[in-house]
């Protein structure tokens, strides 16, 4: 698997880092914890008021009721158990009732606080937190309740509002990661759909495109299943392109095809009224002599590009071959002998194994690959060049390379020798001998393909290498 399909992978793990899942979820819970955090604290800020204000209610009623100044000590009304602290300056004597025994320093320090309308806090000494309101109208009265009153109900309510945060942050983490895998389910599925058409060899082929979006994630309603829906027309719009190109090829090889088989008969005519005129007169004056032979070179080269064409039209059109197990080792020697007879300014070289190498090919168009790279090798190099065709069994190939030490093939036309009509620059070609045409190697390409092969080159001046690897027979297969 390559880093873009991994990255195309459908199944990504819910709530992986990075994922939108995840965000989502975090986001939310997020939202939903610092919710529910805010609102504890607010109403925990409110119930700490409304406490305070009912007791400083409950002193206003305490400091309001007159003072009987009980003579066995005992607080006044029904706020004895209540820890109520009252001090009253009575008929000039200063009477204390409180169910707790206060220190001097207690007293001294509430005596010391200023009359006024409202309660204040008061941290008494030894005995904690109080609330305490001051009169001195009608005559000096200080009630004091303690502050318990309001802390222990609001830490039993904050202890309350914690758990239930914690349980609401909670279940609004499992909420919305079901809530956003369910949504993103859809969402899953279309990137499945996208992986599997992006697999799909749309350069070959008739250009169908049998994948779609299913039907229920198509629903123009939901935004996914508009992406869905879209995302359909798109794959009907390519499909169409595909078919559309698809029938334009086939029309031009039809052509191609055509054409190169109605220009052979006018060919073979030409070069038969050339050969004619050539015997008939020995008397042909000079000019006419070199034009009535450069007719008949030129018609050759012409019969032999129309042949090539009919041939990578005929590839084309039908790109499988009728394979059967071929002996390649005598197949490369012919080519050779072949090449040596036609050619001895160029030295010709065998470099074979002990065992024979059988292959899966087509006979007459394998020998036609490798005489083609014989014939490179022999019309793009000067006299005297070596050339070596070898030949090797491995990983279940046989590898047939054809090498020189000539000039090599041009950087320029490196990258491209193999499509059709590519040829190093006119001059050198003439040179050559006059019979190129740039579909040699276009050829070698076809063929090596519609055997399931490959032909790769490699070329640097002083040593150009063609190699073709053509998967080999079942029976030369290792066992
Ligand atoms: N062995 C070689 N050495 C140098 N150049 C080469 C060799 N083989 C091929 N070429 C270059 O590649 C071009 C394309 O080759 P090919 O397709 O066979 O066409 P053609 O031989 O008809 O020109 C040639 O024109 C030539 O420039
Ligand atoms: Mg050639």
């Amino acid at each position: 698997m390559t880093a873009d399909e991994q990255a195309l992978a459908p199944h990504v793990r819910p709530l992986a880092k990075k994922t939108l899942s995840r965000q989502l979820v975090v986001r939310v819970t997020a939202l939903v914890a610092l919710l529910t955090v805010v609102l504890s604290l607010f109403t925990s800020l409110a119930s700490f008021q409304i406490l305070q204000r009912e007791l400083d209610n409950r002193l206003e009623v305490a400091a309001s009721r007159p003072f009987h100044g009980n003579s066995d000590g005992s607080a006044p009304g029904d706020l004895t158990g209540s820890g109520l602290i009252r001090i009253d300056t009575y008929q000039s004597t200063t009477v204390l009732t409180s169910s707790l025994t206060l220190s001097n320093e207690a007293l001294t320090e509430l005596m010391a606080l200023t009359p006024g309308a409202t309660a204040v806090t008061v941290n008494v000494d030894g005995v904690g937190l109080y609330r305490v309101l001051v009169r001195d109208y009608p005559s000096y009265t200080l009630v004091a309740l303690p502050m318990t009153e309001v802390t222990s109900p609001l830490t039993s309510q904050i202890v309350m509002a914690l758990v239930l945060t914690m349980a609401t942050i909670l279940a609004a983490y499992l909420a919305t990661r079901r809530v956003v895998e369910a949504s993103l389910r859809p969402l899953n599925r279309l990137t499945a759909t996208a992986t599997q058409v992006s697999n799909l060899p749309l350069e070959r082929g008739e250009g169908q495109v049998p994948i779609r979006v299913a039907e229920r994630d198509t629903d123009p309603v939901n935004e996914v299943g508009r992406v869905g829906l879209a995302f359909n027309h798109m794959l009907d719009n390519v499909e169409n392109a595909l078919a559309a190109r698809h029938r334009s090829e086939t029309k031009v090889r039809q052509f191609v095809a055509d054409a190169s088989h109605e220009l052979r008969n006018p060919l073979a005519s030409i070069r038969g009224y050339a050969e004619l005129t050539r015997r008939s007169s020995e008397t042909l004056p000079e000019d006419a002599a070199y034009a009535l032979s450069r007719i008949e070179s030129e018609s050759d080269r012409m019969s032999a590009l129309v042949e090539d064409l009919l041939l990578l039209a005929r590839l084309d059109s039908q790109p499988t071959l009728e394979l059967q197990p071929v002996d390649v080792t005598e197949m490369v020697l012919n080519a050779v002998s072949d090449a040596r007879a036609a050619d001895s300014t160029h030295e010709w070289a065998l470099d074979l194994t002990e065992d024979v190498i059988t292959a899966s090919a087509d006979p007459h168009r394998l020998h036609q690959v490798v005489a083609n790279l014989l014939a490179n090798a022999r019309t793009h190099t000067p006299a005297g060049t070596q050339v070596t065709a070898a030949l090797r069994a491995a990983e279940g190939f046989a590898a047939i390379s054809v090498t020189d030490n000539g000039p090599g093939v041009p950087a320029e036309i490196q990258d491209k020798v193999f499509e059709r009509f590519t040829r190093a620059d006119a001059s050198r070609v003439r040179q050559a001998g006059g019979s190129s045409t740039g579909l040699g190697l276009a050829i070698v390409s076809a063929v090596v393909r519609a055997h399931g092969g490959t032909v790769t080159l490699e070329s640097e001046p002083g040593h150009t290498c063609f190699t073709v690897r053509i998967p080999l027979a079942a029976q030369n297969q290792p066992s």
